[in-house]
């Protein structure tokens, strides 16, 4: 598959490192000149290309640039894509925003409503970049991490699930993008390494929240 990525950060790359080691095409991309990723693309084997290039390239297309930079993003390119939303609201990073404090919506469901016509489906947000080689594991395996997915189209949906299972990890559907906030910053589920009955019952208690940054101990 090609696997088209708008962000090279932390999160960018490593789902970049884990596609290209499983057989996929990857051109990734940052804010600036593809020129200033050239270190990227001999270290990931991989493609670069601007923003609107990566978008162009990819069956699907991975958004993990910073939420607060997410709204820059130019929405005409990614129109009918199949976009993985992989960003978190952190307001000391992304500064304070009302209905996202106020639990009245979702970081997806913001980037659904900026990227007009994109294919949203909310994955990769809730694995750390630490983890997300270190925990692929093929499929069957007995200690396989589960990811949680959520989005309004079905066949985006089914066509993402493929992608994780391909790329090493169980998928756990949490219902439409509305459903987001159960794996959002702070949420049992998020960037916790647990099974497919472990990320169900999370996912069912996330009324309740977890001490800021515990998920990086
Ligand atoms: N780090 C993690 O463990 C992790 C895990 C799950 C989810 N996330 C979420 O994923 C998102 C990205 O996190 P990160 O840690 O990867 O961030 P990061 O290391 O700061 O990287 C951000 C990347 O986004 C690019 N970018 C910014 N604005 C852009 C634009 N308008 N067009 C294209 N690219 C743009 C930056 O490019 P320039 O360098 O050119 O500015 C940079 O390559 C955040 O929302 C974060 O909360 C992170």
């Amino acid at each position: 598959m090609k696997i088209g990525i708008i962000g090279a950060g932390f999160i960018g790359r490593a789902v970049a490192r884990l596609a290209v080691q499983h057989g996929h095409e990857v051109m990734i991309s940052n804010s600036r000149h593809p020129r200033t990723l050239a270190s990227t693309m001999v270290a990931v084997r991989c493609q670069v290309g601007t923003a609107q290039m990566a978008a162009e390239f990819g069956d699907v297309v991975l958004v993990a640039v910073p939420f607060f930079a997410a709204r820059d993003l130019a929405p005409q390119p990614l129109a009918g894509k199949i976009v993985m939303d992989a960003n978190n609201y952190y307001p000391q990073r992304d500064g304070n925003e009302e209905a996202l404090d106020n639990h009245t919506t979702t970081t997806s469901e913001i980037l659904a409503n900026h990227l007009r016509g994109a294919r949203i489906v909310k994955a990769f947000n809730a694995i750390l970049e630490r983890d997300i080689e270190k925990d692929s594991r093929p499929h069957g395996a007995a200690d396989r991490r589960a990811l949680p997915i959520a989005g309004d189209d079905k066949e985006a949906k089914r066509v993402v699930s493929e992608l994780l299972d391909d790329l090493g990890y169980d998928v756990v559907d949490a219902g439409a993008l509305a459903e987001g906030w159960r794996f959002e910053r702070a949420r049992p589920a998020y960037c916790v390494p647990l099974d497919v009955a472990g990320l169900k019952q999370a996912l069912e208690n996330a009324g309740s929240s977890v001490a800021e940054g515990s998920w990086r101990e």
